[in-house]
Formats: structure tokens, C-alpha cells, sequence
């Protein structure tokens, strides 16, 4: 899979916006499944800037920790929670789907090792995962060790399906990713398989 270098964070986080106002635009109904994590926090300042309708827009987080919602860094505090399985099953699907990825390869928090079929479920973090994001807490024994997320192959029902990437650390993991092998040991290569997915980075 071809790996499209965006020239800086900012031409990154405008070629995805893009994306997203161009499908709002498109079909204002549209249903739209996010990520949280600093990589798209740049894309959601320029879709706030761009001033869209997003009334009838239906959006859907990727994932969530369990932990006390009221907690500043629960996703629940980014964005409301839904109960997006059931309500995409009676919706018959997600028309996008932003993922970011993590330094295990990992896309939502399926980690390393997830079934290609896998569901919305819990999960437990991996190791590589709660050091990752130790970054948003005061230490790493406050990351909370499991997660509700969108499984493998429900994201693999999106219609189309945008990988934002941020950062030299990421390359590597791309690579492997979008060029290797097809593997569960590696969740976001799975992308492989989709007919409509595309992988835009920055270093
Ligand atoms: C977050 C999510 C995760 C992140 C990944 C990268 O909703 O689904 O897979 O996208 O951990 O996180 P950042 O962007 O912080 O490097």
C-alpha cells in the first residue's frame, strides 16, 4: 500500500479535514467513525475552523478507556460515547473511518494478536500501549489497563477507511504495516485487505 507523505502536520491535518468536509458535504447524514489520541487533534481544529453542519452527522468513537468517565483523559471527555455496534448493524455502516496508529501497529485498541473478525469488545492495553500513553497521565500507574473498542472487522465494514500518521517514530510501523505481511501480529495490516483505505503520514 502506498504511504502518501504530507509535507508538514499541518498539510496532514488539512488533507484529512479535507476528507471529512468533502464527505459531510456530500451526504450531510453521514456516518462517521473518530479517533482521539494527538494525532487527529490537529484535523479537528481546522474541521472546527471550516464551521460545517454537523446536525445530522452521526459520529462514533474508535475506542474508549474504562475508567471514570468524569476523568479529563477518558475519551468520554472528547467526544460522547455511543454504543456504535449496535447502532451501526441497524444502520447498515459507516461511511468513513479515521484511525491513527499506534507503535505496536495496533488501529483502535485492537492490539497485536486481535482477530481480523474481532467485534466491539474489552480489551486489555499491552504493555507497549500503556507506556505509549503514560504521556497523558501524571504516571504510568494511573493509564487505565483496559478498553472498549471497535473490533478488526467491524472497522473493516467502513466504506472507506483514511490512516493518519504523525511522526518519524511511526514510519517503521507503517512500512510494516502497508508492506508486510497480512498478520494479526500486526492489526493495522489488515488495511491491506480493504478496497478503499489510504495512509497519509508526516515526519
Ligand atoms: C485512539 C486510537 C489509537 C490511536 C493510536 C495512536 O482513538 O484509536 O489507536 O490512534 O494509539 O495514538 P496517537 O495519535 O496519540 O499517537
Amino acid at each position: 500500500m502506498e504511504i502518501k507523505l504530507s509535507k508538514d502536520y499541518e498539510k496532514l491535518s488539512s488533507l484529512v479535514a479535507i476528507i471529512v468536509a468533502a464527505q459531510i458535504l456530500e451526504n450531510p447524514q453521514s456516518k462517521l467513525v473518530l479517533p482521539t489520541g494527538s494525532t487527529p487533534l490537529g484535523m479537528y481544529e481546522e474541521l472546527v475552523r471550516r464551521k460545517l453542519d454537523w446536525s445530522l452527522v452521526e459520529t462514533f468513537n474508535l475506542d474508549e478507556y474504562i475508567m471514570n468517565p468524569d476523568h479529563p483523559y477518558s475519551y468520554h471527555s472528547y467526544r460522547p460515547t455511543l454504543s456504535f455496534e449496535d447502532k451501526m448493524n441497524v444502520n447498515k455502516g459507516i461511511d468513513l473511518c479515521i484511525l491513527g496508529i499506534g507503535s505496536n501497529g495496533h488501529i483502535a485498541f485492537n492490539e497485536p494478536g486481535s482477530s481480523f473478525k474481532s467485534r466491539t469488545r474489552v480489551v486489555d492495553l499491552s504493555e507497549q500501549t500503556i507506556q505509549d500513553n503514560s504521556r497523558f497521565f501524571d504516571s504510568i500507574d494511573d493509564v487505565p489497563k483496559q478498553a472498549i473498542t471497535m473490533g478488526l472487522g467491524t472497522i473493516m465494514e467502513s466504506k472507506r477507511i483514511i490512516l493518519m500518521a504523525n511522526g518519524k517514530h511511526k514510519l517503521n510501523i507503517l512500512k510494516v504495516a502497508m508492506n508486510g505481511e497480512v498478520t494479526e501480529d500486526v492489526p493495522a495490516s489488515i488495511l491491506q485487505k480493504h478496497n478503499d483505505a489510504e495512509v497519509f503520514y508526516c515526519d
